[in-house]
């Protein structure tokens, strides 16, 4: 069964995200095809990129990057639930993306963003798939964006997930779950 990191993209205390990958992560596991873990930036409290080597080298020196490292290995394929900050994808999402190399490669993501205007993060989405491709992940063309997170879901309130939410998330899923089967992870 591939092991699913679900990663909730925002670091803020009071993230309206937060419980929107909560949902995702709840949803996956639901449907019983991956082993699904929810990974939250936030508590993997990574600072700024400090390795002295190029994480292609794999040389690491510091705890938090061997632990985010094992964390990042353990999975066979990710969903980014993702905030837009500014018209972009957030500065500690392309921090943790930077930290690692060897441990992207081969390995399908489903990309879920959200924004408090209009757009969902679409923008968001379409700045980062360069990003990935070139540490070696395959993004999964089927993305999901969520307009309004703010009237969704309060800071630490739940997420009351709809037919059509769940419909994009399923699309995602299967999209991800098709391309681990259709080239096993490298690492
Ligand atoms: C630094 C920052 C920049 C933002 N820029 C945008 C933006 O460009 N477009 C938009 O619709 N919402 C923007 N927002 C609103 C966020 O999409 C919204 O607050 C969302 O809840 C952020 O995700 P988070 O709460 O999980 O961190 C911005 C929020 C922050 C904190």
């Amino acid at each position: 069964m591939p092991r699913l990191h679900v990663v909730s993209a925002s670091t803020r205390p009071t993230s309206s995200g937060r419980p929107l990958a909560a949902w995702v992560a709840a949803f996956a596991a639901g449907r019983a095809e991956f082993a699904t873990t929810l990974i939250d930036l936030a508590e993997v409290a990574l600072p700024f990129l400090d390795e002295p080597a190029h994480p292609a080298e794999g040389r690491y020196i510091h705890g938090h990057t061997k632990a985010w490292s094992a964390t990042v290995a353990a999975a066979d394929c990710f969903v980014f639930v993702m905030p837009m900050y500014n018209g972009g994808f957030s500065a500690p999402l392309k921090n943790a993306i930077d930290f690692l190399h060897q441990e992207w490669q081969g390995k399908p993501v489903g990309l879920i963003s959200y924004s408090a205007g209009t757009s969902g993060g679409a923008p968001a989405v379409e700045m980062i798939q360069p990003v990935l491709r070139r540490v070696g992940l395959r993004p999964a063309r089927h993305t999901l964006s969520i307009p309004g997170i703010e009237e969704r879901t309060g800071p630490y309130g739940s997420f009351p997930g709809t037919a059509d939410l769940a419909a994009g998330v399923a699309a995602v899923l299967d999209e991800v779950a098709g391309l681990v089967a259709d080239e096993p992870a490298a690492v």
